[in-house]
């Protein structure tokens, strides 16, 4: 049933990247919006809310921030975008399930047990790894199985009010990680290096997905007010989309003259570039199943995907005014470096040419 609008919604975070898009739209949307988070990651953003300071982590801080029924705390929908261990979300359910209309848990593709080439679509098999229910750290490895078991307690706690939202790969504006924006970034440097080769990995009709947070956000807002259940892969875009389209839509943004050399997949894993993290977006043929999820789901119900060529062209530009390299979570270690140095890359190209 549709909601009333505006709605009143509940955001278990909502000031890095995903949610803080989230918290943006609802508020130009006129929602009224609660937002819940320890205080520690851009406290500032959003004055217009009502931010509710807690470590979810500390139950009876979480209780208390979240208040009473009598004190107003009800929300239309609550949309949890920093769960990432089950007690998280059981936590969740036992303080919200008879207070909210909808919960939204974001999950990801990376619940699915393996990406064998074909569109995987929702009901794939998931992810389970013995002992995962104990962790008390999220590593590559326990990611997926983790996010499974969140799943799971969302919709033992919610029922058919649970929407399980399986984001791939975030990219725009605001994205901590600097994946997609050291290929913004690149792009940007090869406009100003119009003669300098730049390097494109692995085989130019392999396949990409990512989507936009923003456009990720928008739809997410919309199922709230459908008041959607079930699960739901959560991608871009719209029509299938290659390497050599993922290139051209940031060389159309950023660097029309950008010079291209397409080198082998086996020749860059053999200079030993790790996909994905040296060279982000990009994976091998043997793992490109991860840029083939079915999202048939998300586009019956409504998402809606900008053009690519925008994305970069926005990405970069914030990235030149706020840096985008990647960011540490609040009170965590520095992340990793992502992308290929310029020396590397230069490198690589030469090798490339004299091969024998
Ligand atoms: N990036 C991707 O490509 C990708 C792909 C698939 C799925 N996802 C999922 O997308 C979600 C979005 O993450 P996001 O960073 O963009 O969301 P976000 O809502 O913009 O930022 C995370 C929020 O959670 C708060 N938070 C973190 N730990 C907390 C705690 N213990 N108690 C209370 N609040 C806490 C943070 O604020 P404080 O630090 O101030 O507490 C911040 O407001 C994640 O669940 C991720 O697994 C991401």
């Amino acid at each position: 049933m549709p909601r009333r609008y505006p709605m009143n919604l509940l955001i278990l975070g909502g000031t890095r990247f995903l949610g803080r898009h989230l918290a943006e739209l609802a508020l130009q949307a006129g929602h009224e919006v609660t937002l819940l988070h320890r205080g520690r990651s851009n406290a500032q953003l959003f004055p217009e809310a009502e931010h509710r300071i807690a470590d979810r982590d500390d139950a009876a801080a979480f209780a208390a921030a979240l208040g009473r029924v009598s004190e107003g705390g009800t929300w239309d929908a609550a949309i949890d975008t920093s769960a990432y261990f089950p007690r998280q979300v059981a936590q969740a359910a036992a303080l919200l399930a008879d207070r909210v209309g909808q919960y939204q848990l974001i999950s990801s593709i990376s619940v699915y047990a393996s990406f064998d080439g074909l569109a995987t679509d929702e009901s794939a098999p998931r992810l389970t790894l013995p002992g995962a229910e104990q962790a008390q750290a999220v590593t590559g490895a326990n990611y997926g199985a983790l996010k499974a078991l969140c799943e799971d307690a969302a919709l033992e706690g919610f029922g058919e009010r649970a929407l399980i939202a399986r984001p791939g790969l975030l990219v725009g504006p605001w994205d901590p990680t600097g994946r997609f924006t050291w290929w913004a970034e690149r792009l940007a440097r090869a406009a100003t290096e119009p003669d300098t080769e730049m390097l494109a990995p692995g085989d130019p009709l392999g396949p990409v997905q990512c989507i936009d947070a923003r456009d990720a956000a928008l739809w997410l807002l919309h199922q709230a007010e459908a008041c959607t259940g079930g699960a739901c892969n959560l991608t871009g875009p719209e029509e299938p989309l290659t390497m050599a389209g993922f290139l051209a839509a940031g060389q159309a943004a950023l660097a029309p003259q950008a010079r291209l050399q397409w080198v082998d997949e086996d020749f860059v894993l053999a200079q030993g570039v790790a996909p994905w993290s040296d060279l982000p977006v990009w994976l091998p043929a043997v793992s490109s199943g991860v840029h083939r999820a079915d999202i048939g789901r998300a586009l019956a119900t409504g998402l809606q995907c900008r053009p690519l060529a925008q994305t970069f062209a926005d990405t970069a530009a914030w990235a030149a005014q706020h840096g985008g390299g990647p960011q540490p979570i609040a009170g965590g270690p520095p992340r990793p470096a992502v992308g290929l140095a310029p020396a590397r890359e230069a490198a690589l190209l030469r090798a490339w040419h004299a091969r024998g």
